[in-house]
């Protein structure tokens, strides 16, 4: 498991500012104005703040910008981090001066010294999700992470906004873990268990064997998984801090590892497929931020866990199956297993929840790389208030999400001469064909949005908010979505 830095927040002292040890850090105003910490350290440092303030240096920083002293005179701490920022920061401007701390710290403790600035939390929230780094599998790799510690004028009127940030950081540490880690650690087995785990902060979970699976009828989630050694299963987990009414469902995608199946993908980079389980790691960290903020809504998560192998008992081209529902698929192609997991897990969901709305995550199609490359995810849905709800929530948390287009056109490609329907569209508009798959399994008076995670879902870049690898993209979008549907 990859350690989320030990936070603490503090009453600030401005006496202590000068036995602080590790790194220290203070916003300093872009005008070049001293407040009171500011004031402090100039004095103790012998007047260096006043001095940059007035240094052609400074004039030429932007918002954001950050400076650091080693070893600055009459400080206890090995480096002074000054972060010129804007009087005026948004939440979206402190996120990121959190981002450019995290950077800049590396894996030193780091104390950071507040007044008491609006959208403190975000620049906790910034600090911690770019303080991740995968503890990977590298022997004789100790890895520190160093501790954050917030010094603010008034902790009291923030603790509650700063809670929630660890929440959120704690689940997209989760996910970005479980996306990380390869198939042979995170197997559906291992995977249940630690969702089983989670019992431990109040959430309801129920492991669904093979057994079960087969009894309620799901012969499309299990034609995936047959030719593999590791069960098929499904998790649902239940947060119940609201009141009576019927639950939001989230449902993700858990293949833990995409061959392809008798439909074998090439072997060029299909190590990559150690993050096809990305819809239902994100679906696993939203349910453990909900739980750890105790969060006043009521929401089911719903994950498929199978493994996607060839072998004697693999499902083979041309097989036809039969689904929860009751409609035949002719499975034309087993790479486009994730639709078939789905389908059946969306189903059932309705079933027993019969929930007030549905967002299923999964990393569905390459076509949608294709389209939107690793910016956005893709967002498909039957309407426009829970689609633009999802939007809003997620341009708020800088995750990219852009609508793509539904109708019956698309569907029609899904004819198929033997079944109720193939389970591929052919070469044209993939993504969009996966999404009208998995909406004929969808009540027309369910709200519905399924958003194809596979270009966002792990990058080889930096991103905004994480290290290159798995990104937990959609925890915080999810979250606040759910904040504002029903917490607001
Ligand atoms: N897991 C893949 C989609 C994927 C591709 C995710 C690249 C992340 C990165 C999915 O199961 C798949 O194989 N889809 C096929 C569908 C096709 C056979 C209709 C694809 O996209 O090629
Ligand atoms: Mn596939
Ligand atoms: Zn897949």
């Amino acid at each position: 498991m990859t350690l989320c830095p030990e936070f603490s927040l503090k009453e600030l002292d401005i006496e202590a500012l000068t036995s602080v040890e590790g790194h220290l850090a203070i916003l300093l105003d872009q005008e070049g104005r001293l407040g009171k910490i500011d004031r402090r350290i100039n004095k103790v440092t012998r007047g260096l703040l006043a001095r940059l303030c007035e240094s052609k240096e400074f004039s030429q920083k932007k918002s954001g910008d950050v400076i650091s002293f080693p070893v600055p005179m009459g400080l206890g701490a090995t480096m002074l981090h000054v972060v010129i920022a804007d009087r005026k920061a948004s939440a979206a401007d402190m996120r990121k001066f959190g981002v450019s701390l995290a950077k800049a710290r590396g894996t030193h403790d780091i104390t950071v010294a507040l007044g008491s600035p609006k959208h403190s939390d975000e620049l906790v929230k910034g600090l911690l999700l770019r303080s991740y780094d995968y503890n990977g599998h590298r022997s004789g790799e100790d890895k520190t992470v160093g501790s954050v510690t917030l010094f603010h004028a008034r902790p009291e009127t923030v603790s509650d906004e700063i809670e929630t940030a660890k929440a959120i950081a704690d689940g997209v540490y989760f996910t970005r873990d479980l996306t990380n880690d390869p198939a042979n650690v995170l197997t559906t087995t291992e995977f249940a268990n630690r969702l089983h785990a989670m019992q431990e902060l109040g959430l309801e979970v129920e492991v669904l064997e093979e057994d079960k699976l087969a009894e309620l009828g799901m012969g499309a989630l299990l034609c995936v998984g047959q030719g593999s050694d590791s069960p098929s299963k499904v998790v649902v987990m239940k947060w119940n801090g609201g009141g009576d009414e019927a639950p939001f469902a989230l449902v993700g995608k858990g293949v833990v590892f995409d061959t392809g199946g008798i439909s074998l993908k090439p072997a060029a980079g299909m190590e990559d497929m150690t993050m096809d389980m990305g819809g239902a790691g994100v679906v696993s960290g939203v349910m453990m931020t909900l739980a750890k903020r105790k969060a006043k809504a009521n929401v089911v998560g719903l994950v498929g866990l199978v493994e996607n192998m060839p072998s004697g008992n693999a499902t083979r081209p041309g097989d036809i199956v039969t689904s929860m529902k009751g409609d035949t698929i002719e499975v034309l192609n087993t790479d486009a297993e994730g639709r078939l997991v789905l389908c059946d897990v969306l189903w059932y969901a309705q079933q027993r929840f019969q929930p007030t709305a549905m967002i299923n995550l999964a990393t569905l199609t390459g076509a949608i790389i294709i389209g939107l490359g690793h910016e956005n995810a893709g967002v498909f849905s039957n309407d426009d208030t829970l689609c633009n709800d999802l939007l809003s929530a997620a341009k708020s948390q800088n995750e990219g999400a852009w609508r793509m287009p539904l109708s019956d056109a698309y569907d029609q490609m899904l004819k198929s001469r033997k079944a109720d329907m193939k389970n591929i569209g052919g070469r044209d508009a993939g993504s969009i064909t996966a999404a009208q798959f998995l909406k004929r399994f969808v009540n027309d008076d369910t709200p519905w949005a399924h958003i194809d995670i596979a270009g966002v879902a792990q990058v080889k870049k930096d991103t905004a908010h994480a290290p290159a690898g798995a990104t937990g993209w959609g925890v915080m979008t999810l979250d606040k979505l759910i904040a504002d549907k029903f917490e607001a």
